[in-house]
């Protein structure tokens, strides 16, 4: 009896909290499509564009739409889905609405940016990228999902997985870098964080993988902006890290905002019918980015709103992101046969779909609990966390003389932090612009550990006297924050130099066509190093920037990216030693702006340049050819040799396991991490292949005086290209294998592939 009781009590709670959400005490079946399909027959064609159809909600990250009272949309079953929404209470009272208020108790799904941590700050993607560690990368995923998923979001837009070798483009930072394998291995790891093994457990998002594709090649750097290429390099250059991440499970993938070879990548039928769709047999759902349906009319692809809708539903795009182009045009392109009933259907299919996979149907308010809310944002575990993955995210660029670590009883007495990044207060300053979950402008600046606030006291406590001297690089700055630089330098044994990029100045529409230090930065420099004084120049950046100067006149430089919430605490831990640096790059840093774009893994050309100077060979008159520092480059506090490189025979057959090893031995006085890497060069294929190619990498940890060996095994697949028959392909031939620390100083071995 008592018994009895109880589940009545729960029962009627359950219809409390769910209100009278019919449709989710109506379905009992177990599997998804059954029960997509029960739903779907009850829909209207209104309803059915209604699930089509997501709107921005509390924060803007495009150009302006008009939005309609949200909970009269609601209510009237013309929102599907809603991004970037950051009021708790408010998505409670939405959901609220969207289950009990209308006729089929549809939950809403909500979506938003969370590119590098949601309410606790971790380094930017390309920073974690730098780390070369799968288990930091997805690590900070798990932990951007639980605070998300506690937050009430359901869906983040995220990985970014768009390859780039444009330092111009402000949104190199979201990505991994240049490589596809690397950015294939970062793309995994990034849904598995997100993703979890279960859609529908409470702490787990469904990831969205952007932007398809293309985006990161955009001419001239500029964002948004046309992108041509040959289905070679898109094959090989673009796709693989979106292939990495479909096959890894992701739930849904976004367009991008730009032509492929003319052809929007909205209604790009080639992208999503052919390939995502067709060959990769992908079932998930694809959404526009913000509003990249109605732009197919700007780029002139598109007459109206009708063609528009018609052309990227055709395509296979599901859901409009901000544009309203589905709400204005989709009807009357049913009604005039542009698309079928059976298209709508299927997209909506694929909507209902991920809504019942994140188990938004058995309990709507799964992800909105204010309980596990509190206990889950911002726990002091994630921070030690945002500290470890910080500091193994820095790359270690110079250091002469071993100027770095700074040890207790050195030679150096008196340090003056200096520079417009020791201690800023900067609006997003160590951070980026996607820190939506912080809100856009209103959110608590102390949350960040700045260098001097951290540094100074780790310093200190190992004797040092230290001082701090902000330098001011506004265009209202005077001389005067020169001449204090200049003082606290004087007054110095050493000076740490802590420069780069505005946090706002990081990510979308923030494209440069500079890639100087910004605002005269170098003055700084060259201004203090003329006062002789050994300087470690800290580099804040989230991109590729040039400082010639520096790597000539400066003895140490490190790359310490935007950190996030822990920036002082990493930095304080490299600079001591306390961390042994072990970051690599996983861009190309040139000389200058004029060698971009510059990339490791680029053709020899029919006369490559040994020499600047060189006449009759592909170079610049006025400048070399080399990166300032290459691809997959990094220092650490250790030494690591490589010797004793072998193969295990020199002739492998097509469907044999190529082995190759090499012996690491760490010279140093401390343990440290070095991240192994093999590349391939295919020298007798069909087609001209690049000089290099990434196609392994370890990070691995070795004591002082310690050796080991590291093996590699290497298959068919790895040695295949897309060939001019339209295949991926291995030709049989020449090979050469390389290994080594970056992409430039390595051992090297030849090998031969036979039918
Ligand atoms: C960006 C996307 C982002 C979306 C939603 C767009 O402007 O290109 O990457 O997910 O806005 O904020």
């Amino acid at each position: 009896m008592t018994n009895k009781i109880a589940q009545f009590v729960a029962l009627v709670a359950l219809f409390i909290q769910c209100g009278t959400s019919v449709y989710a005490q109506k379905t009992s079946a177990k599997n998804i499509d059954t029960r997509v399909a029960a739903l779907l027959a009850k829909m209207t064609l209104e309803e059915k564009i209604g699930q089509l159809n997501q709107v921005p909600g509390d924060i803007s990250t495009g150009t302006d739409v008009a939005k309609d009272d949200l909970l009269t949309q609601i209510r009237s079953g013309k929102i599907g889905s809603l991004l970037s929404h950051t009021n708790f209470q408010n998505k409670i009272t939405m959901q609220r609405v969207a289950v009990s208020e209308t006729r089929l108790g549809i939950p809403l799904i909500f979506g938003f940016d969370v590119i590098h941590g949601y309410k606790t700050i971790f380094p930017i993607p390309l920073a974690q990228a730098a780390s070369w560690d799968m288990g930091i990368v997805e690590k900070i995923e798990r932990i951007a999902a639980e605070e998300a998923s506690a937050d009430g979001q359901n869906w983040t837009f995220a990985p970014m997985v768009d390859v780039s070798r444009e330092p111009r483009w402000g949104r190199v930072m979201e990505g991994a870098g240049e490589d596809p394998f690397l950015g294939s291995r970062v793309a995994e790891a990034r849904v598995r964080g997100i993703q979890g093994n279960d859609l529908a457990a409470n702490n787990t998002l469904a990831a969205c993988v952007k932007h398809y594709a293309g985006y990161g090649f955009s001419e001239g750097g500029r964002d948004y902006n046309t992108v041509d290429m040959s289905e070679q390099r898109l094959r090989e250059m673009v796709l693989p890290p979106f292939k990495a991440a479909a096959d890894a499970g992701a739930a849904t993938f976004m367009n991008a905002f730009n032509t492929l070879n003319g052809v929007p990548a909205s209604m790009n039928k080639f992208l999503l019918e052919n390939i995502l769709r067709g060959e990769w047999m992908w079932k998930g759902m694809v959404v526009s980015d913000w509003n990249s349906f109605g732009e197919t009319i700007v780029h002139g692809a598109a007459a109206d709103d009708v063609d528009a809708s018609a052309k990227c539903l055709n395509a296979g795009s599901d859901m409009d992101m901000a544009g309203g182009t589905f709400q204005r045009g989709l009807k009357r392109a049913l009604e005039s046969g542009r698309v079928t009933q059976a298209q709508i259907d299927e997209a909506v299919k694929r909507v209902l779909h991920l809504k019942f996979a994140l188990g938004l149907f058995d309990d709507p308010f799964r992800y909105l609990d204010p309980k596990r809310r509190n206990e889950t944002l911002e726990k002091p575990d994630y921070r030690t966390f945002a500290r470890e993955a910080a500091a193994k995210s820095m790359v270690l660029l110079k250091n002469d003389g071993g100027l770095l670590p700074l040890t207790e009883g050195s030679r150096f007495k008196k340090i003056a932090i200096i520079g417009p990044y020791a201690d800023s207060k900067g609006n997003k300053d160590y951070m980026s612009f996607w820190t939506l979950g912080l809100g856009m402008r209103e959110y608590d600046s102390t949350k960040v550990v700045r260098p001097a606030q951290a540094l100074k006291p780790a310093l200190e406590a190992m004797g040092y006297q230290v001082t701090i001297t902000e330098i001011c690089i506004d265009a209202m700055c005077t001389e005067k924050d020169y001449s204090a630089a200049i003082n606290a330098t004087r007054e110095a044994d050493l000076v740490i130099a802590c420069l780069g990029e505005r946090g706002l100045d990081c990510g979308e529409s923030r494209c440069v066509s500079s890639l100087n230090l910004p605002r005269d930065q170098e003055r700084i420099l060259s201004i203090t190093g003329r006062l002789n004084k050994p300087i470690v120049a800290v580099l804040f950046n989230s991109r590729p920037l040039v400082f010639d100067w520096a790597t000539q006149n400066i003895p140490a430089i490190l790359v310490a990216w935007q950190p996030g919430f822990e920036t002082g605490n990493a930095l304080a831990d490299v600079l001591t030693g306390k961390v042994n640096p072990s970051g690599k790059l996983p861009v190309t840093f040139p000389k200058n702006l004029g060698q971009v774009p510059l990339y490791y893994n680029h053709l020899n050309t029919g006369r490559p340049q040994q020499q600047q100077g060189q006449m009759w060979t592909s170079g610049y008159l006025d400048s070399p050819v080399t990166p300032a520092y290459p691809f997959g480059f990094g220092l650490s506090y250790s030494q690591f040799n490589y010797s004793n490189m072998k193969l295990t025979k020199p002739q492998y057959k097509m469907n044999e396991t190529i082995e190759v090893s090499i012996t690491v031995t760490n010279s140093g006085k401390v343990a440290g991490e070095e991240v192994v890497q093999l590349y391939i060069r295919d020298i007798s294929a069909d087609i001209a292949r690049p000089v290099k190619e990434l196609k392994g990498f370890e990070k691995i940890n070795i004591g002082a005086g310690e050796s080991r060996v590291v093996t590699f095994r290497l298959t068919e697949k790895d040695l295949s290209y897309w060939n001019n028959e339209a295949k991926f392909k291995a030709d049989p031939g020449k090979f050469k294998v390389f290994i080594g620390g970056n992409s430039r100083d390595v051992n090297e071995l030849d090998f031969e592939l036979i039918k």
